[in-house]
Formats: structure tokens, sequence, C-alpha cells
């Protein structure tokens, strides 16, 4: 018998196949779905601070250029008026499928400054959810703004979440910050229980004929699992926080390597917009095939065997392959 239960910010899962935050949970049918296929738990999508405060001063200043600087830059976020669900219908989601389903209902708020929104950790509590995800999506555009103030203020942001809840608290990070292992244990420091990497960062193009900026999301593929599947094994066994992997999982052998790399869950977003929940099923089914043909008994043991702790070749998560790395290709290169 394979035994896939893990356990992420203090909840006992019955598998690592989380669904990630993203449109499917705005609807109470689809969260009914994950649960049938036999997702362990549900990060809901972010509730905006746009959405809770239109004139926080703290948020002008820290968005206010990046957003003026270029029209399209406003498509980045939410149009406001058009965005139909307000924090108090997130809130009264977030009761009905606490009602409606026995997996897990993770929060997730995003937002740079630390003001009045705030309060709305307290309030995805008291509506029942069983932890919070901070999603800390923000791209620094201000020439002024140092990597030191801009962690300061996630750090700030995190310990003022963390006083304000007894729920366990993820911080969602972008690939796209440096010294991660010191931050993420900043991080620790201010409360927070587990680390969600990596946050998938839209990346506009170009449409050159029209003159546009086309920022469509595209789905991601197996191909941008290495990313976060190399900070997890760089940091499995050295931050003292539960490891959420996300982007680019979409099979059963993407679930066990995120394993593998110590990850305590993986957490699926594209797969599951673009074929349907259901995969859920199958990608579990594929874990399981995997698991039973190489004679791993449980997911515990399995977790982070392959992370730079537990390899035989440490350095290859490191500088010193890199040069290896390009030199593999001098042979192949006429
Ligand atoms: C349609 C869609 C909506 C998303 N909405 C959110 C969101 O509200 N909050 C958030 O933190 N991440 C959001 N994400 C990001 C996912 O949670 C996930 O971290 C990212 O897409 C990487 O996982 P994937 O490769 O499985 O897609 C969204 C992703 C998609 C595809």
């Amino acid at each position: 018998m394979i035994d896939l239960k893990t356990k992420y910010l203090g909840l006992s899962l019955k598998n690592p196949l989380v669904a990630s935050a993203s449109a499917l949970s705005k609807r109470a049918s689809n969260v009914r779905k994950m649960e049938d296929a036999g997702i362990s738990a549900v990060v809901m999508y972010s509730l905006f601070e746009e959405q809770i405060t239109h004139d926080s001063l703290a948020f002008d200043y820290f968005m206010e250029r990046g957003t003026d600087r270029f029209a399209e830059s406003l498509d980045y976020f939410p149009d406001l008026d058009r965005y139909n669900v307000g924090p108090d219908e997130y809130l009264e989601q977030i009761r009905k499928y606490k009602e409606a389903v026995d997996i897990p209902i993770i929060g997730s708020l995003n937002g740079v400054s630390n003001s009045g929104w705030i309060e709305y950790a307290n309030k995805i509590e008291e509506a029942g959810a069983d932890a919070l995800e901070l999603n800390t999506y923000y791209i620094p555009t201000n020439l002024s703004i140092t990597a030191e103030q801009l962690e300061d203020n996630y750090i700030e942001l995190v310990r003022v979440v963390c006083a304000n809840v007894n729920i366990p608290v993820a911080v969602k990070i972008s690939p796209f910050l440096t010294a991660l292992p010191n931050l993420i244990s900043m991080f620790v420091g201010a409360g927070a229980e587990g680390a969600v990497l990596f946050n998938r960062f839209i990346q506009p193009d170009l449409d050159v004929e029209n003159l546009e900026v086309d920022s469509t999301l595209q789905l991601s593929t197996s191909a941008e699992l290495l990313l976060p599947l190399r900070w997890m094994a760089l940091l499995y066994g050295r931050v003292d926080a539960d490891l959420a992997l996300t982007s680019g999982v979409h099979t059963g052998l993407d679930l066990v390597k995120s394993v593998m790399a110590g990850a305590n869950v993986a957490m699926v977003a594209s797969e599951f917009v673009a074929n349907g929940v259901e995969r859920a099923e199958d990608m579990l089914g594929e874990m399981v095939n995997w698991m039973t043909a190489y004679e791993y008994d449980s997911v515990e043991k399995m977790q982070g065997i392959m992370s730079q702790k537990n390899v035989e070749n440490p350095a290859a998560f490191e500088r010193a392959n890199y040069m290896k790395a390009l030199q593999s290709y001098d042979n192949r290169i006429a």
C-alpha cells in the first residue's frame, strides 16, 4: 500500500497534490470537482489589495510609477469595476467552500503595502480558511526603491499579517529576488510557516504590427519545473519552513520530482485550467504507479531524497556545475 500522506502548514494532507491559486476556485462546482478528483487542498484565487482599498497611500507610493509609465501595464491588475468579486463575496465563498468540501481551503491575499487591507487576513481566518497564502506579486520598476527596501517591506508585511492571524501563513514569492535563502529565513523569523516557490510572472509579448503589448496569460509547461525544482532542492532542510512548489507541474512524474527535491506539496494551476481538474486523478495514479515500480512506499520517505543535502553531487545544484553544463555542448557543436 502506497502512503501519499504529507504535511503542509500544520495540515495533514492525503497527498501532495494541491490546487494552486487560480480562477478555477471562483466556482464552488470546481472546488467540489477538485475534491472528487483527489486534490488534497485548495488555494483560493487571490483577493487583491486594490479590491479592498483604492486609496492606500503606501500602496500608491509603491505602485504609482510603474503603472503610470505605460498605459498597457494597467492591464496588469484586474479592472476593478469589472472584477465582480469584492472582499465580502470572497469571504462568503470561503465560508461556503468550507461547508461544501472536507479538504482544507487556503485563502490568498495579494498586496505589497502594509496598510488597512491587512485586516482581511483576519477576516479570511474568521471565514474559516485553514491557512493563508500571501501572494507577493510585484514588479519593482521604481528606480529609487532598493532591493533591501523591497525585502524589508515584504518582511514587515509578513510580520504584520502573521501578528493578525492564528492560522499558518505561507509566502508565495517570485524567483526574481536576490539571496532567496536569507529572505525566506527572514520570512520565517517574521512568523511565516511556509514558502511557495515560485509565483509565475506573466510576461507580456509584443505585437509589433499593431504596436501593442499582448498580456495574454500563457499557461506553463513541464519545462518550467526546473527553476523551482532547483530551489526546492537547495532549500530543503535548510530553512525552517514547509515548502510548496508551483510552476510547471503537469504530470505524475513532475509530482514525484517535486517531492524528491524537497517539496511538502506541489501546487498545480495550468494543467487543471487547460485539461480540467479531473487530471488530478491521472496525475496521482501516475505517481502511485511510479512509486510502485521503483519501490517507494511513502511520500514521507521520498521527500527531499534528491535535495542538495542528499544527492551524491551537491555541486550539481550550484555554480560548480555551470561551466560543466556549458561545456557539455563543446563536442556537439561542429
Ligand atoms: C488562470 C490563472 C489564474 C491565476 N490566479 C492566481 C491568483 O489569483 N493568485 C496567485 O497567487 N496565483 C495565481 N495564479 C498562479 C498559479 O497559482 C501558479 O502559481 C502558477 O500558474 C504556476 O503554476 P502552473 O505552472 O501550474 O500554472 C494563476 C494562474 C493561472 C493560470
